[in-house]
């Protein structure tokens, strides 16, 4: 399937008749972080099945559909369930959210995950700003033709994760109740978790944290400038570093776990973007 601008347009036209006013921040919930959905004030609710040329949810602790609302005085959308490669779609379709966001006209997206610790300083509970990514598996979102729209057939990722953003996040750790780091997710397809000579693999290559999502979003914004944050919930520590099998229970009870600290730092974020 080839996509086109009017493709992604249809969509965010959709979606802006129904909220009446254009947001100014997006933000999209990982597996566990649904929560933050509850604070936006005077939300608009739209399920996904009823965005034309939308996806359509299947993952655990994802909800699966889009909001918009105020949150500290910002006007907010919120995607609250996204969209996976282990579910079956292509990294193509998987270009379809931001660049609906995009066209709603937010000047920063922000990116929630769950994600296991590879980071030996790293614990449960801990989040993680995220300075870069490394992707070494195969394709793009961006593969295919290229829409002219958004940005360049090739594109910088240098600066993917907005510096100033990233800064911002870092100095609003200090008054949060969280302990925040900074460093490198590596992107792993799924579903399986990965196994323990992968994970000491990602260890000495560069990688801090692993996760199942944010790059395929993360190379979208990066096409078309949009600033972004991303951050990572350490749910739990990755494979083979504690002598238990991971678990789908483990990671959505860590990330509930941290779900009021949490939501007053992202909220925090919002007021000051
Ligand atoms: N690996 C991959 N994805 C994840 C993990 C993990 O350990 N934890 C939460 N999402």
């Amino acid at each position: 399937m080839t996509f086109t601008y009017d493709y992604y347009k249809k969509s965010a036209d959709f979606l802006l008749e129904r909220f009446g006013e254009r947001p100014e921040i997006g933000i999209i919930l990982g597996s566990g972080l649904g929560h933050f959905a509850g604070e936006l004030e005077d939300p608009v609710t739209v399920p996904y099945g009823e965005i034309p040329n939308f996806l359509r949810s299947t993952a655990v602790g994802h909800a699966g559909q889009m909001l918009f609302g105020t949150v500290a005085g910002k006007k907010v959308v919120c995607m609250s369930g996204r969209f996976h490669y282990y579910e079956g779609y292509s990294l193509e379709e998987l270009s379809i959210p931001v660049r609906v966001l995009k066209l709603l006209g937010i000047r920063a997206l922000i990116l929630t995950n769950a994600a296991g610790a590879v980071n030996l300083d790293y614990k449960p509970g801990d989040i993680m700003v995220i300075s870069d990514h490394i992707k070494l598996s195969l394709g793009s979102p961006m593969r295919g033709a290229n829409v002219d729209e958004f940005g360049p057939r090739f594109f910088d990722m240098g600066s993917a994760y907005t510096p100033n953003l990233r800064a911002l996040a870092l100095k609003l750790a200090e008054r949060s109740k969280l302990t925040v780091h900074e460093g490198v997710y590596w992107y792993a397809p799924g579903p399986q978790y990965e196994t323990p000579a992968e994970i000491r693999a990602i260890r000495a290559l560069g990688g801090d944290a692993v996760g199942m999502s944010t790059v395929t979003e993360a190379l979208t914004a990066s096409h078309c400038s949009l600033p972004l944050l991303a951050l990572s919930v350490m749910t739990n520590m990755a494979a083979g570093v504690l002598p238990v099998p991971l678990t789908s229970e483990e990671v959505i009870e860590t990330a509930n776990a941290i779900e009021a600290p949490f939501t007053e730092y992202v909220k925090d974020i919002i007021a000051n973007i």
